[in-house]
Parts: structure tokens; C-alpha cells; sequence
């Protein structure tokens, strides 16, 4: 086990997870279907999104919550999506890292989706 300290473990986890989420039964389809992810482009925004968090990088430029209201829109996203996406999450680093960045990692993502979650039941109820 390693600690999560470098652009490179960054790209592995992220991929790792990303190799989980796609074959998902519960959330796959956002990806696969719904958002037909471009991954060539999606996965680079992702490692500077969480480089940006963990190493105050501030690589990422973009609007996280944004590009999700859309999605949300076509199908809503749930309290049972969002805790199978944060266990997917939690399961890449947890089979591949620890340390401080790692828990970080967990903690930031978890307070990301509950944020996540709230914009998008308040969105759903406009
Ligand atoms: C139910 C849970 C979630 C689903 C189904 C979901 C789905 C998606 C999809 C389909 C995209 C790609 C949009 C596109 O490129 O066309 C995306 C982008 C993104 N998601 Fe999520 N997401 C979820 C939760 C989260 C959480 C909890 C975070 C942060 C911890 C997050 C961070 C991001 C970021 C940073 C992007 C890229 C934004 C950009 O293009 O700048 N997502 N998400």
C-alpha cells in the first residue's frame, strides 16, 4: 500500500475508479447513456479536479456542480446514487492507498456529494 502523493497516483485511482463505474449497475448509466462520456476528455478534467483538491494544484478550472443539473434533469440523481458512487470511490482507494491524502480524498468526496445531493433535490423540487 502507498501513499497518494504524486499526478501519477492520481491518474491510477481515477482510472480505477472510473474502470468500476462503467460496468456499475446503479450509476453506469449516467455515464455510458446519458452523458455519453467522451472519457478521452473527461478523465484529464478529473485528475486536475482532484490534483487542484489534494495538492492545491489549481489545475482544474471549471464548474464541478454545473455540469451535473443537466444530467439531473434527464434522470434524477439520488441519495442511492450518490452513496453507490461515493462507495466505488472509497473502494479504489481503499484497495490502493493510504495516508493523509487518501482519507482526504474520502472526506472531500463525501462532502462534495452531500453539497451534490442537496443542489439536486432542490433543483428537482423547482
Ligand atoms: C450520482 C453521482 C454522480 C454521477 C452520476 C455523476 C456523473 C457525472 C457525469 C456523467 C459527468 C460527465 C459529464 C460530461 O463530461 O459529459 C460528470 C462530471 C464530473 N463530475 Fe460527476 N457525477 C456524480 C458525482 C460526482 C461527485 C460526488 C463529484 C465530486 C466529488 C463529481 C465530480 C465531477 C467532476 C469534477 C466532473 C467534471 C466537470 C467538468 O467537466 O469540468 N461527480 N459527473
Amino acid at each position: 500500500m502507498k501513499k497518494l502523493e504524486s499526478r501519477q497516483d492520481i491518474e491510477n485511482l481515477v482510472n480505477s475508479f472510473y474502470s468500476k463505474v462503467v460496468k456499475d449497475e446503479v450509476i453506469g448509466f449516467f455515464f455510458n447513456d446519458i452523458a455519453k462520456v467522451d472519457w478521452d476528455k473527461h478523465l484529464p478534467k478529473m485528475y486536475s479536479f482532484w490534483e487542484s483538491i489534494l495538492f492545491g494544484q489549481m489545475s482544474y478550472k471549471g464548474n464541478p456542480m454545473a455540469v451535473h443539473f443537466p444530467i439531473n434533469e434527464i434522470q434524477a440523481m439520488e441519495q442511492k446514487h450518490f452513496d453507490r458512487w461515493l462507495e466505488l470511490w472509497k473502494t479504489s482507494i481503499e484497495e490502493n492507498f493510504v495516508g493523509e491524502n487518501a482519507d482526504m480524498a474520502i472526506y472531500k468526496s463525501e462532502n462534495i456529494a452531500r453539497l451534490m445531493a442537496y443542489k439536486m433535490d432542490l433543483a428537482r423540487r423547482l
